[in-house]
């Protein structure tokens, strides 16, 4: 999602001890001291989890990572799994370009000398919470390790320190040293942790005007590189599906025509890329809603046709309290239609949390009647859902 979130911290409970930040080699942590404990695997068209080959329903909640009390990443990951979601995704970035206002989160500083780790309180230790957290609750992470978008730094954030911009950034020598650092640093932080679904390359990825070949081959290499580090977890790109016409599909309309760089079938073939991301805002891309499962059947048959996972990985609508009759019909097509292995709605809200709240028009609120249709009733039917 790219749209500007809002977040508005209470600042009187943050810990204003910043630590120094620190170069990504210093210091392991708990989670690499413990056995590899790979929980997540594909199998086939789906994903084992834990022992079991199922259809499952999942969530995004990007913001897990900002909250500043453990109590509230706990009280969260305990409604998710109270819904039977099986898998959350949560911003594993947050990139400044100098040390922020005390008791902002950040986990990286960037600057024309290189990457600089924050693993202190407000750093790291929040990243730390949420992986804890997930382990107790039996809930599985995908983590993305940076954002097309300026939120939360993101790929702007490198461009600031070293020069680059929003095409040039995938090929820039500079750039991808200090991405693939940070890269380094998460993996090798919580690949022991039993709570890791996936590593992300990116959230939604674009290269505007560029040949697709540059994300492909950016995305070849970085997922290698991944697989170099830990390569007992899956590696996934956190694109938005977006074809090209090369791929013979549609209607050469705005999501077909590659315009963005991304070639979603060259992408997928990726040997070092365990399933395919797909995304789906028609408001914001021009479509209609029945247009909407066309995509959601489009991308399951290039996953049928290339033997992997597809994840509709973030869907949502613009209707604060009232996405049932615009989401519902999508969710149909995905249980009894496709064989999507997972979708994960855009985005859980829920009320009572403490240290921060966030919430966008896409929400769908822990509280509200929406939520026993959209997640709850949801997330039974997919795992009812014959294996076939
Ligand atoms: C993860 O655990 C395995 C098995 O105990 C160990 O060999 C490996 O060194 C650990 N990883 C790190 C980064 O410490
Ligand atoms: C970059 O940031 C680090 C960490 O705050 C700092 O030590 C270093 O002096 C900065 N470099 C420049 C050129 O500002
Ligand atoms: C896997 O299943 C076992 C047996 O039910 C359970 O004890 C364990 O907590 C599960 N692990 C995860 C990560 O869900
Ligand atoms: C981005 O940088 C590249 C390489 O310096 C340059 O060729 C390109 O024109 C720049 N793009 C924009 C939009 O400035
Ligand atoms: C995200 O991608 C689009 C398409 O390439 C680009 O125009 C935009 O500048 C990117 N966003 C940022 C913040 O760089
Ligand atoms: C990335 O992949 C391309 C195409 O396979 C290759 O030419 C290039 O050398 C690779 N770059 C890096 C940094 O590995
Ligand atoms: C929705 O859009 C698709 C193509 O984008 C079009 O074929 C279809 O007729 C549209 N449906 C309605 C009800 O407008
Ligand atoms: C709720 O959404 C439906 C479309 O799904 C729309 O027709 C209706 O007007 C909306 N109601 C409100 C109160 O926004
Ligand atoms: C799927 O189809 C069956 C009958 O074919 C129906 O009973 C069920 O309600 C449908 N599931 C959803 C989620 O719409
Ligand atoms: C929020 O807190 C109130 C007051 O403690 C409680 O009644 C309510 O059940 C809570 N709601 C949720 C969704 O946890
Ligand atoms: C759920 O909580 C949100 C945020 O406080 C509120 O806007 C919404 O009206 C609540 N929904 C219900 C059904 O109480």
């Amino acid at each position: 999602m790219k749209f500007l979130f809002v977040i508005s911290l209470f600042l009187t409970s943050l810990t204003l001890a910043s630590a120094a930040p620190s170069k990504p080699a210093a210091g392991l942590h708990q989670w690499s001291k413990r056995q590899t404990n790979t929980v997540s695997k594909p199998d086939g068209r789906l994903f084992n989890i834990n022992g079991t080959t199922q259809y499952f329903a999942g969530t995004n909640a990007w913001w897990l990572s900002y909250l500043t009390s453990d109590q509230d990443v706990d009280t969260v990951m305990s409604e998710i799994a109270a819904t039977q979601l099986k898998v959350v995704r949560v911003w594993a970035f947050g990139s400044v370009n100098s040390i922020p206002q005390a008791g902002t989160v950040y986990f990286q500083i960037l600057n024309s000398t290189g990457s600089y780790l924050n693993t202190g309180a407000d750093g790291l230790a929040r990243l730390d919470a949420v992986v804890a957290s997930a382990e107790t609750h039996g809930i599985q992470l995908v983590l993305p390790f940076t954002n097309n978008w300026s939120d939360l730094g993101g790929i702007p954030s490198y461009n600031a320190a070293f020069g680059d911009n929003a095409t040039s950034w995938y090929t820039s020598a500079p750039s991808q040293a200090a991405y693939r650092s940070y890269i380094e640093a998460i993996v090798n932080r919580y690949k022991n942790s039993s709570a890791i679904f996936a590593w992300e390359l990116c959230n939604e990825p674009r290269c505007q005007g560029c040949a697709t070949s540059v994300i492909t081959n950016w995305a070849a290499n970085t997922s290698s590189y991944i697989k170099s580090l830990d390569g007992a977890h899956m590696v996934t790109l956190g694109d938005e599906g977006w074809f090209a016409p090369a791929d013979g599909i549609g209607d050469g309309s705005y999501a077909y025509g590659g315009d963005v760089g991304v070639d979603f079938t060259a992408n997928l073939k990726i040997d070092t890329l365990d399933y395919g991301t797909f995304h789906l805002y028609p408001d914001s891309w021009g479509y209609n809603y029945t247009w909407g499962s066309t995509w959601i059947e489009e991308h399951d048959q290039v996953g049928s046709q290339i033997g992997k996972p597809v994840v509709l990985e973030e869907y949502g609508t613009p209707f604060p309290h009232n996405h049932t009759g615009t989401e519902a019909p999508w969710q149909t097509t995905v249980v009894n239609a496709t064989q999507v292995a997972y979708d994960s709605f855009w985005q859980f809200a829920t009320i009572n949390l403490t240290s921060g709240s966030q919430y966008d028009v896409n929400s769908i609120w822990y509280n509200d009647t929406e939520y026993t249709v959209l997640a709850r009733q949801h997330a039974a039917d997919m795992l009812a859902k014959k294996v076939a």
